[in-house]
């Protein structure tokens, strides 16, 4: 298998990164996630860069040249053979690996570490049909959820839950509010309206969230970006997780609460048909 570090593009058995890289000492950096279908080609590429250029913005995280990634990521599926089927992209942005270890940054010529990799994926066809059930933990991120950093244990954490009590994923709450999963945005449905929490740095941004709430104002489904308290599951209409791995998830069962009649409602389906319409 092929991938991108650095400069070149590397076998996998032949490529290494420095025990002094910032990703690996401190979890200094940032990634995204790119869905690749074969039917139309990889998914919102240039909004997961914009996200990427947002992060390393944020983290004063400069010399990497967002605009040839789209170019990369290609490259990678032509040389791993990868174009008929789904793929994911990865790509990961580090501080670089200067030494010796210290907190502060790096010197401004300390190049960044870019990694990049294709994978095949495996469509969650089963659980994007019937449904879903989600644990609730409460949200110990830290303020800066809005920045896709690769510091993921309580994601890690929270996920491995799940796992382990054969849920599908688990959604956090803060202060009695429900801002996300650890790997996906939340909506739910109420009288007939999305909702889901505001953009905001206790969420991450997600590329699918906003092809929802754009794919809601196609369909005339009123939307609305507010706060979803916890103690107000029981009365929710339909639940959903959404993002680039999940797709759009229904939710029908909540800890354990069933949602409605514990069946993917009425608006998760019209969406889901909008979805595959545009992809697929
Ligand atoms: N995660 N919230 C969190 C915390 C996430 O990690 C993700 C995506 C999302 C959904 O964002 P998007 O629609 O842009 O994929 C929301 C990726 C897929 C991952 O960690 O692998």
């Amino acid at each position: 298998m092929w991938l991108f570090l650095n400069n070149s593009y590397v076998e996998k058995e032949q490529a290494s990164i420095s025990p002094f890289d910032r990703g690996f000492l401190f979890s200094d950096g940032v990634y995204d996630v790119v869905r690749y279908y074969p039917q139309s080609g990889y998914f919102q590429t240039q909004a997961h860069l914009n996200r990427l250029s947002y992060g390393l913005d944020q983290l004063q995280i400069r010399g990497i040249e967002t605009e040839r990634i789209g170019d990369i990521i290609n490259e990678l599926l032509q040389r791993n053979g990868q174009t008929k089927a789904q793929a994911i992209a990865y790509i990961q942005v580090t501080r670089g690996a200067p030494y010796p270890r210290q907190h502060f940054f790096p010197p401004a010529s300390t190049p960044p570490t870019l990694l990049i990799t294709t994978t095949p994926f495996k469509p969650h066809t089963e659980e994007i049909e019937k449904g879903v059930r989600v644990l609730v933990e409460d949200d110990i991120r830290w303020l800066r959820c809005d920045i896709k950093t690769i510091a993921l244990l309580p994601n890690i954490l929270s996920r491995q839950h799940a796992v382990e009590q054969e849920a599908c994923e688990t959604i956090w709450t803060r202060n009695g509010v429900i801002t996300e999963g650890t790997h996906t945005n939340f909506c739910a449905v109420k009288d007939g309206i999305l909702l889901t929490h505001p953009r905001s740095n206790l969420i991450l941004s997600g590329i699918t969230r906003q092809v929802v709430l754009d794919m809601c104002v196609r369909l005339n489904i009123p939307c609305q970006e507010v706060p979803i308290r916890f103690s107000d599951i029981g009365d929710l209409d339909e639940c959903l997780i959404i993002g680039t791995t999940t797709e759009i998830t229904p939710v029908v069962k909540v800890a354990e609460t069933t949602i409605s009649d514990g069946k993917p409602g009425s608006i998760t389906k019209k969406l889901q048909k909008e979805f595959y319409s545009i992809i697929l």
